[in-house]
């Protein structure tokens, strides 16, 4: 050993602590000089993210043909939309045109919008259309349309499908009602409300019921703009319960067994879902379709397809007996109690109970 050596074995075995003590030092240091300045830089950064967006909002209207809309400050809440397209799904169809679309919601005629229409036609499309352009035009940009004007709403409520894809999955029963019960509680006459299929996750008569009456629910008591997509067509019968409820429908054209999606969302209601032509887009096996359309036509001979919804909302005595009406119900409610005989009447009670054990 010589003292060089020793002197030089200690300078390397702390050599890497004294780095790691020095970087500390010159981070410590750079630290604190910027820390005075970090309100600063973070102004700056906000600034620049707000210019950021405004420029490309604006180079988008530039180069997408967008319009400045109109904000009104009417009391009466009003949104009107000429040619409005979604500028999400504008850009992502390759092959297709866009079809541009009308919308008018106001608190005289049209406040609830009950679409209807066949699978893969466009109806969440358009209410999300409707939705991302009050957004945009709320929040000061142009929008993909020809012309529109709108009144301030003050939140915007969705519930979108179990089925939808856009949705982060794990969307159960429980979950969709949590949702729409948040929304029932919380929307007011300035909301914009998106309820696509509600009432989609459960037997086709609960859902439906619950549809209806979800519909009837913010008619009464919410009267905020609504549109309310569903395949449950009977729905279409509260138009002519409430002049604030309006049906839509997206228009096919169909042609044998073909379909054309028309994609033009018009005043009316569909009176089928064409779930199997889908389907048969979506690469079912051949023989799996061909059963299935045996089996609709089955069902649709015996007049097993949900019976529409009757109207006796307000009274509500017994909600079951208007879906569910049974030879039973009928020949009770029909049936003259007082001009019976007593032992008419035990009769009559006693085939009934069999047949209700029949299961009639
Ligand atoms: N206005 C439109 N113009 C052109 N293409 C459209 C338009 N609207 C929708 N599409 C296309 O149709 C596809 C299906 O639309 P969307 O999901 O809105 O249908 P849907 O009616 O909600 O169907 P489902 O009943 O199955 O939920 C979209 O992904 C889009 O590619
Ligand atoms: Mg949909």
């Amino acid at each position: 050993i010589t003292p060089e050596l020793k002197e030089f074995e200690a300078k390397a075995l702390t050599a890497k602590e004294k780095t790691e003590e020095l970087e500390l030092k010159i981070y410590q240091a750079v630290k604190a000089e910027i820390r005075p300045e970090i309100p600063d830089m973070q102004k700056t950064a906000r600034a620049l993210a707000a210019l950021d967006c405004i420029a490309s909002l604006a180079r988008a209207a530039l180069k997408d043909r967008y319009t400045r809309p109109r904000i009104t400050n009417s009391r009466e809440g009003r949104i009107s939309i000429q040619d409005g397209r979604h500028p999400m799904v504008e850009h992502a169809l390759k092959r297709e045109m866009f079809v541009p679309n009308d919308t008018e919601l106001n608190h005289n005629d049209q406040e609830i919008l009950v679409i209807t229409g066949p699978n893969m036609a466009g109806k969440s499309t358009y209410m999300r259309q409707v939705a991302v352009l009050t957004i945009m035009a709320q929040t000061g940009s142009f929008i993909p349309a020809k012309s529109a004007s709108f009144s301030p709403v003050d939140r915007i409520f969705t519930r979108v499908g179990a089925t939808d894809d856009i949705s982060t999955g794990q969307s159960t029963f429980m979950v969709e009602m949590q949702e729409v019960s948040h929304i029932l509680r919380h929307a007011t006459r300035n909301s914009l409300i998106l309820l696509d299929e509600i009432g989609r996750g459960t037997s086709t008569y609960d859902g439906m019921s619950i549809a209806r009456a979800v519909v009837e629910y913010i008619d009464r008591k919410i009267h905020g703009f609504t549109l309310f997509a569903t395949h449950y067509h009977e729905l279409s019968v509260m138009a002519d319960e409430s002049s604030h409820i309006k049906n839509y429908t997206v228009s096919v054209k169909e042609r044998g067994k073909e379909i054309t999606f028309l994609r033009r969302i018009v005043p009316g209601c569909a009176d089928r879902s064409y779930g199997i032509h889908v389907a048969r887009l979506a690469g079912l096996p051949e023989s799996l379709l061909k059963r299935a359309d045996e089996i609709l036509q089955g069902l649709e001979e015996e007049g097993n397809n949900p019976a529409p919804v009757k109207s006796a909302p307000e009274k509500q005595a017994s909600p079951g007996l208007d879906l569910f009406t049974s030879p039973i119900i009928e020949e009770l409610a029909h049936m003259d109690v007082m001009s019976k005989t007593p032992i008419e009447a035990m009769e009559i009670l006693f085939r009934l109970s069999k047949e209700a054990k029949e299961g009639r």
